[in-house]
């Protein structure tokens, strides 16, 4: 077999058989096969696209690259919520103690922010001495005692999407659907949770920007999904502004942790209870979605929710006492009111920016080396339909008097008001299961 054929079928539109992908990015893994074959043979995909069964075997090629976690031993109904990723995106921190409070157990690697985007490890590591799980028995020993399994350093698991990421992203392949859907779906393949609720953001903050590519993604990862055997559901949810109020790491473990005392902000709290009641109906414990939001409500109202994300965070070397006492956290003291220069209606934000604005404070990382400052942020007061009057506050900003002209320059360039009303935005836009 030679790579330059496996190339040239792809360019010519022909369907790969199994011991051709697996000939080519095996050996690439052993680093007999030079990168610029890859490179163009990336391309090739990124034109032409993969079957349903071009893109199995090119996942389970990515899964065999590493080691695989399975849970001998755990009788809970494990859960691996995926987001694709966005601005405030907190769901993990409110739903997995929610998981946790109705039996099930939640089971996932969790990633770190770059760019715009925020990451559920940097914000759990705003408590202090919180220590995420860093190997497949520390992982399986807090699912048994907390319901939540969260695992930070995942280097052993599908080592070659590590590679192939890195040179997609130097051959402008990083868009390609079935690129994109085999590089999530490994990672979420390669551990072996009972069901996958992915949720496909879809939006100006979001990777996915409109509908349609959404849709198309969260389709492929659905048959990928099913390909596998896999119980699996995924959600297109909106992206289209922030996701609840706060952005940036300590705020967003507040707005979480508010959330399971009740006082959630609409969009979030709907969001955790719609992924809730996907999750009790995979299980099989409820059949429709309004059976199951009864449930999340229920935890939430009797605290045990809270409770759960108390448990998780002693077991993982944090003070649980943050959930009751904010001080604990660090919140820059400094604040900047972003004012409303006229009265209207905010039609419409661009979340990247607002995600931009927050990384520039320091809350999120320019590049993988960066920093993070856990103490900054802001947090929304106006959001997509909402009313304004000259003088109010659109947005606080937290900061370490490292407010500069650029970082309102930016969330100037952020939002489209307007004088006339202007609808809300629907948090959930499509279900495919
Ligand atoms: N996230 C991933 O894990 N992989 C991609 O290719 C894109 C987003």
């Amino acid at each position: 077999m030679r790579v330059v054929d496996i190339i040239q079928k792809k360019r010519d539109k022909e369907i790969l058989t199994n011991e051709e992908i697996r000939f080519i990015l095996e050996n690439y893994q052993k680093g007999e096969v030079p990168e610029y074959q890859v490179a163009s043979f990336l391309m090739a995909v990124y034109f032409n696209g993969m079957t349903t069964a071009e893109l199995k075997t090119l996942t389970e090629t990515m899964i065999e690259s590493g080691d695989t976690i399975d849970f001998p031993g755990i009788d809970k109904f494990l859960i691996d919520k995926h987001s694709t990723g966005g601005v405030g995106d907190k769901t993990t921190i409110a739903l997995a103690p929610i998981f946790g409070a109705l039996g099930m157990g939640t089971a996932k690697l969790s990633g770190k922010g770059l760019g715009h985007t925020g990451g559920t490890i940097d914000k759990f590591e705003s408590i202090k001495g919180f220590k995420f799980s860093n190997s497949k028995e520390e992982l399986i020993k807090i699912v048994n005692e907390t319901g939540t399994g969260l695992m930070g350093q995942a280097d052993t698991i599908v080592p070659l999407d590590k590679k192939l990421y890195a040179l997609r992203d130097v051959t402008a392949t990083v868009s390609s659907i079935p690129l994109i859907a085999s590089s999530i779906m490994s990672k979420k393949l390669a551990v072996h949770a009972d069901a996958i609720i992915l949720d496909v953001k879809v939006g100006s903050g979001a990777f996915m920007k409109n509908l349609d590519e959404a849709r198309d993604l969260a389709t492929t990862m659905f048959k990928l999904g099913k390909a596998f055997d896999r119980n699996i559901v995924c959600m297109l949810t909106n992206m289209d502004e922030p996701l609840g109020n706060a952005v940036g790491n300590s705020l967003e473990i507040v707005e979480a942790v508010e959330t399971l005392k009740g006082n959630g902000p609409e969009d979030f709290t709907y969001l955790v209870e719609v992924l809730g009641a996907q999750a009790l109906i995979l299980k099989g414990d409820v059949k429709t979605l309004e059976d199951g939001i009864e449930r999340v409500k229920e935890v939430i109202e009797n605290g045990e929710a809270l409770l759960m994300l108390k448990s998780f965070i002693k077991g993982s070397g944090g003070n649980p006492e943050i959930c009751d006492d904010y001080s604990l956290l660090k919140i820059a003291t400094e604040t900047f009111e972003y004012k409303a220069k006229e009265s209207g209606f905010v039609k419409h934000i661009d979340a990247e920016k607002i995600g931009k604005a927050a990384m520039m404070l320091g809350a999120g990382r320019a590049t993988k080396d960066d920093i993070i400052d856990h103490s900054v942020g802001l947090i929304m007061h106006k959001k997509v339909g909402d009313e304004f009057k000259v003088g109010d506050s659109i947005l606080t900003l937290y900061h370490q008097n490292n407010m500069r002209d650029e970082i309102i320059e930016i969330l100037d360039s952020a939002f489209v008001f307007s004088r006339k009303k202007v609808e809300k935005i629907s948090t959930i836009l499509d279900i495919i299961s």
